[in-house]
Formats: structure tokens, C-alpha cells, sequence
């Protein structure tokens, strides 16, 4: 039944990448449940992703970053739960950088612990999935067919730093710890897609993706249900791992659907680092 839903996933991001290639989208009067403001390209998105899950038998609700609250198909008993960012980094487009779709199956509830697979997509240069369940597999799309790749793994350690957030609302202790892997010889990495960001990491196997809180934003920025959870999936599959800090991402509750957490990702000597720094 996973696979029935990662097949309607790959379709939707197909679609998607085809408006993307004629976009010429504005923004809309509107601003999601976050407040950023919606691209008529977010809510067609959504609307995409949103038509083809909740047709399929096995999805009893979509929960999307882009909608104020869960919706519910016609297969009540159904087990699973699909949340969705439909497209991350929408502010990228008009700079024309990569961006993303990121999504985690949840089995009956949303909570991190029922999350069964999660991933990623890329548009970018060119189309891309990351999809873990066991393992991360990688897939490409070429000459219309999806290729598997084979599955990301992280190394120990890594050589990319990608630090997010406004500096100026940094904590003293994590601007230390950031500047403290620049004098290491980390190589700074951030286009502000989370999705191109992360995916860079796990590509060149390893180093620390962070969105920590800050002054002005003491949760973070980024999403539990429809970023930060699914990543936080697809990097323990990878070998690596993810915290708040002081807390495994994947142990976190969920109060509200559009609740935001503090964010770090890595591979093992990266994490270590945040743990000695925030523990
Ligand atoms: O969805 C939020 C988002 O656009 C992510 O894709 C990205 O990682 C983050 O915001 C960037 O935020 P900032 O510009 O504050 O570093
Ligand atoms: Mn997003």
C-alpha cells in the first residue's frame, strides 16, 4: 500500500515539475497557516498533491503546509496519513534556484513515532526523489522513467556547514559552535531550501544542516509534520541523525499540526558537536 502512495507521490512531482518549467507565477493576496505568503504555484501544488492522495483507498487525510487543517477522504478506516510541504522554498523560484516537495506517511496518527517512510523531492537541473522507508533510496528521472540510484549512506564526518536562521538572532553559543566548524575548514553551503540544502548533505556524505531557535523565533522556523519529521526519517535511514538540541527529532509530541521545532541534521561527529554544545 506504501508503494501505492510513493507511485501517486512520483505522478504528482511530475505534474509539478511541469508547471514549474512554465511557471509564471504571482503571489496571491493569501498567506498560509505560517504566514508566509502563498505563489498561485503553492496552491496549485497543494491542489495537486491534495486530488491525487485522497482518492487513493489506503489515505484516510492529507495534512498540507500550505491548508489550516487536516482533510479527511472518504475511507474512513484507512490507515494512513500523508503530510505534505507541496513546495518548499517557493521564494526561491524567482532567483530560479532549486526547490522542493517534502512528505512523511504517518500510519493512523501524526506523531513522529507512526511516521513509516517520508522523503523528498528535487526540482532542480533535473528531477530527483529521495524515498526512505528501510533505507533512503535515491532516484533520478531520466528518459521518462524513474532510475533508482541506489541508497545515500552519510559518513562519519562531513565537510559542509549550512547554518540557518538570521545570524543577528543567534544564540552566543550556537554562533560559536557554527563559527567553530568554519575554523575547521567546513565549507559554507545554505541556498535557503531546505530541501537542496539537506539533499546537498546527504550527496557529498555529511556535515550539519541547523535551524536552531533564536530570538525572535524561540520554535524555529521549520515544520515537526511536514519538514523537520520527514527529514528527520530520512537521515536516521541514511546513518545519521537528527535533535532539537536536547531531544531525538523522532521522540518529539506534536501539539498542533503547524508546529515549528528547533533543527539540527547531521552525521555522526556533527551531531556529536551539537549535543557537547546544547546538552
Ligand atoms: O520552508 C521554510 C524555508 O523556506 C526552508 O525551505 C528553508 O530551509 C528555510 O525556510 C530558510 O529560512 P531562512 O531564510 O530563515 O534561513
Ligand atoms: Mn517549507
Amino acid at each position: 500500500m506504501i508503494s501505492v502512495i510513493i507511485d501517486t507521490l512520483r505522478e504528482s512531482a511530475l505534474r509539478i515539475d511541469a508547471l514549474l518549467k512554465h511557471n509564471t507565477s504571482s503571489y496571491l493576496q493569501s498567506t498560509n497557516a505560517s504566514g508566509d505568503m502563498q505563489l498561485e504555484i503553492d496552491v496549485e501544488a497543494d491542489r495537486i498533491f491534495q486530488a491525487s492522495l485522497l482518492e487513493l483507498p489506503c489515505v484516510k487525510a492529507i495534512c498540507s503546509e500550505e491548508q489550516e487543517d487536516i482533510c479527511y477522504s472518504q475511507s474512513t478506516d484507512a490507515p494512513y496519513i500523508v503530510a505534505y510541504d507541496p513546495l518548499d522554498g517557493s521564494s526561491l523560484i524567482d532567483s530560479n534556484l532549486s526547490i522542493g516537495s517534502i512528505f512523511g506517511i504517518y500510519n493512523g496518527e501524526l506523531k513522529a513515532q507512526s511516521l513509516i517512510a517520508s522523503g523528498y523531492v528535487v526540482y532542480g537541473p533535473c528531477l530527483e526523489m529521495v524515498v526512505a522507508q528501510e533505507r533512503a533510496l535515491h532516484y533520478r528521472y531520466i528518459d521518462e522513467q524513474w532510475r533508482n540510484l541506489g541508497a545515500l549512506e552519510l559518513q562519519a564526518k562531513g565537510r559542509i556547514n549550512a547554518p540557518g536562521g538570521t545570524q543577528k538572532h543567534w544564540e552566543a553559543k550556537h554562533k560559536t559552535m557554527i563559527e567553530s566548524l568554519f575554523a575547521q575548514g567546513y565549507r559554507l553551503r545554505y541556498s535557503g531550501g531546505m530541501v537542496p540544502d539537506l539533499h546537498q548533505i546527504l550527496i557529498k556524505g555529511g556535515g550539519l544542516f541547523s535551524y536552531p531557535a533564536t530570538n525572535d523565533a524561540p520554535q524555529g522556523k521549520l515544520r515537526k509534520l511536514f519538514e523537520v519529521f520527514p527529514f528527520a526519517f530520512v537521515y536516521e535511514k541514511c546513518g545519521g541523525y537528527a535533535t532539537n538540541g536536547v531531544q531525538r527529532i523522532l521522540e518529539l509530541e506534536v501539539e498542533h499540526i503547524h508546529e515549528s521545532t528547533p533543527c539540527f541534521f547531521g552525521s555522526y561527529e556533527e551531531m556529536e558537536l551539537v549535543r557537547r554544545v546544547y546538552e
